[in-house]
């Protein structure tokens, strides 16, 4: 049996978070400077049934039923098990690696999830549809979200610029105009469950109030996706700067964030913002191409321990 590796990217949210949460539609560009990778390997000598796990960056080797069922990695592969009706597999080792950072807002999980999932359908000579990926991915997202969008998952699957909206077919964007993204990482790990169950109690107290700021965001979002679709980037800085001020407005901020956001626009990005699910982790600025490796500088200099300079363009 032939040894199969997938990968997955990383992923951005450019417009929308958290309000996606609640209906509305967020844009999200894949991050393909960093990538999780799974490869499975037969291993002919051991009994059938048999799946070893392997992640040495979080010091996992463990056998599949040896782990606890609610572990991410173990929802992952028995959802394919259960998906093509395969009680018994050969005997394997599934390996997983990622350069993601982890609880960052990269969409680590959801792309350790789909890695595995594409790998170990293809090599029980069943490759899933985007669309099946993506469904079991989902379930794997519930552990780490609680009651997360889909939009991690969905992005990372397509690994392509989509429009995601909770219960609708996902939308691959057209985008004439690449545009330049420097990302930048507060070294905060912050989990995404706490910001959206912090912000939903918010929300319980305060309807109206937050669904107000969903709608603005709403609104942000379909300009934003106009001026990509229609190739004007260079009329995304001030949506990105709105959105920022209304996540400040939804408490999903931190200072660390807004002094990034704060240098990035010093250093010439036409706008800043958050990016995911706040609180630490990252936030995104754009900036022209030549412009780039400045505001990544000055990113640095504010305190940023890691930059990533990415272009969100259509598929090459
Ligand atoms: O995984 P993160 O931190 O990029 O957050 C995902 C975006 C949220 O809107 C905050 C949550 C969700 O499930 O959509």
């Amino acid at each position: 049996m032939p040894t199969i590796t997938a990968t997955a990217p990383g992923k951005i949210i450019l417009f929308g978070e958290h309000a996606v949460v609640y209906g509305r539609s967020a844009i999200a560009a894949p991050v393909n400077q960093v990538q999780a990778r799974a490869i499975v390997m037969a291993q002919p000598l051991a009994p059938a049934g048999e799946v070893q796990l392997q992640a040495p960056d979080i010091d996992l080797q463990a056998r599949l039923d040896k782990l606890p069922e609610t572990h991410p990695l173990v929802v992952a592969v028995r959802g394919v098990l259960a998906e093509l009706g395969v009680v018994r597999p050969p005997a394997c080792t599934i390996r997983i690696t990622s350069t993601i950072p982890v609880a960052a807002g990269l969409g680590s999980g959801a792309a350790v999830s789909v890695a595995v999932i594409r790998a170990f359908a293809t090599f029980l000579g069943h490759p899933l549809a985007n669309e099946r990926v993506s469904a079991l991915a989902y379930e794997v997202e519930k552990l780490h979200h609680g009651t997360p969008s889909g939009i991690d998952n969905t992005v990372v699957t397509y690994a392509l610029p989509v429009a995601f909206q909770r219960g609708q077919p996902v939308e691959l964007l057209r985008l004439p105009a690449p545009f330049t993204v420097v990302i930048g990482d507060t070294g905060i790990q912050s989990p995404t469950a706490i910001a959206v169950g912090d912000l939903r109690r918010l929300w319980q107290a305060e309807p109206a109030h937050f669904e107000s700021l969903f709608d603005a965001v709403a609104e942000i979002v379909q300009q934003a996706r106009q001026a990509i679709e229609n190739g004007a980037p260079e009329r995304l800085g001030a949506l990105v700067d709105a959105n920022h001020g209304y996540l400040q407005q939804m408490g999903v901020s931190a200072p660390q964030l807004d002094r990034l956001v704060e240098a990035a626009r010093l250093a010439g990005a036409s706008g800043a913002k958050l990016s995911g699910g706040g609180r630490g982790g990252n936030m995104i600025a754009l900036a022209s191409p030549e412009r780039a490796q400045s505001v990544a500088d000055a990113l640095r200099e504010a305190g940023a321990v890691r930059t990533i300079i990415t272009h969100v363009q259509a598929p090459v």
